[in-house]
């Protein structure tokens, strides 16, 4: 596992999409795991930016970890569109090579086994991830399985408040989604987490300091032989403050 520490958020996203272009150099085809929330906009934004002409070259399938359930279909809060716009549009990426759960089918655990037979088979060379304030990774939640496949999951009351901010009220965030499970996650050849802000110096020492447990999702991490996380400052700092068990690479700036 290989801790960056960056100075804040955009240096986050600026070393996340470097780190992105490197594994895709050279590639003919590559498939890139995606993720939603605040922490992979500024990586989305510096790829485009700084990487565009690398998304002209390479073949990408890009797949989505996540998606609620009982959203209208095209409603710009669903994953779907939120990755489009942020994501697959901005890097010239046609619409289709955006591939994400269908949480519309009429039974979605047999969407979520379908997804996860998807995901499995493409085989995802690198998944970035952004982490919950709670150790989700993707929408598992603590107390989910830690070998699991994609699946119906409910969220905790802490992530639909977390997520709110993107729907008028609370009362219209979904209360079920499908997710890749953890075990879906680990099965992609480089995980490569991002996370800035307090508000997750808990959830990452725990994930990264802690033990491996489902009371932690992103503890399961630990469990995997390639791991990149980019972190600034603050999001770093109980790393930082545990000293040599947690060696960045790039020393934070006293
Ligand atoms: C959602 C997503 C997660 C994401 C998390 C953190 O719950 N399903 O994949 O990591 O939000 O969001 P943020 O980056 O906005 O803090």
């Amino acid at each position: 596992m290989e801790l960056i520490v960056a100075d804040d958020p955009s240096a986050v996203g600026r070393m996340a999409a470097d780190e992105i272009a490197k594994h895709m150099s050279g590639r003919r085809e590559f498939r890139l795991g995606v993720a939603t929330g605040s922490s992979p906009l500024a990586t989305y934004v510096s790829l485009a930016e700084n990487h565009r002409t690398l998304f002209d070259t390479v073949d990408i399938n890009a797949f989505a970890l996540d998606e609620y359930i009982g959203l209208p279909q095209g409603s710009p809060a669903t994953y779907r569109q939120t990755l489009l716009q942020t994501f697959a549009r901005p890097l010239g990426l046609p619409d289709e090579a955006l591939h994400t759960p269908d949480a519309w089918a009429p039974d979605p655990h047999a969407a979520a086994r379908r997804y996860d037979e998807l995901v499995r088979d493409a085989a995802v060379d690198l998944q970035l991830l952004g982490i919950g304030v709670n150790g989700h990774i993707g929408f598992n939640e603590p107390f989910s399985s830690l070998s699991s496949r994609t699946h119906v999951a409910e969220l905790t009351e802490q992530t639909r408040r977390d997520n709110s901010r993107f729907f008028p009220s609370l009362s219209e965030v979904p209360t079920h989604c499908i997710t890749q499970g953890v075990g879906t996650i680990l099965n992609a050849a480089t995980l490569l987490l991002v996370a800035h802000g307090a508000a997750k110096a808990d959830a990452l020492a725990d994930a990264i300091l802690g033990p491996v447990t489902w009371a932690c999702p992103a503890s399961a991490l630990q469990l995997h032989p390639d791991v990149i996380i980019i972190a600034d400052i603050q999001a770093a700092m109980k790393l930082i403050n545990a000293g040599p068990a947690a060696t960045p690479r790039q020393p934070a700036r006293t």
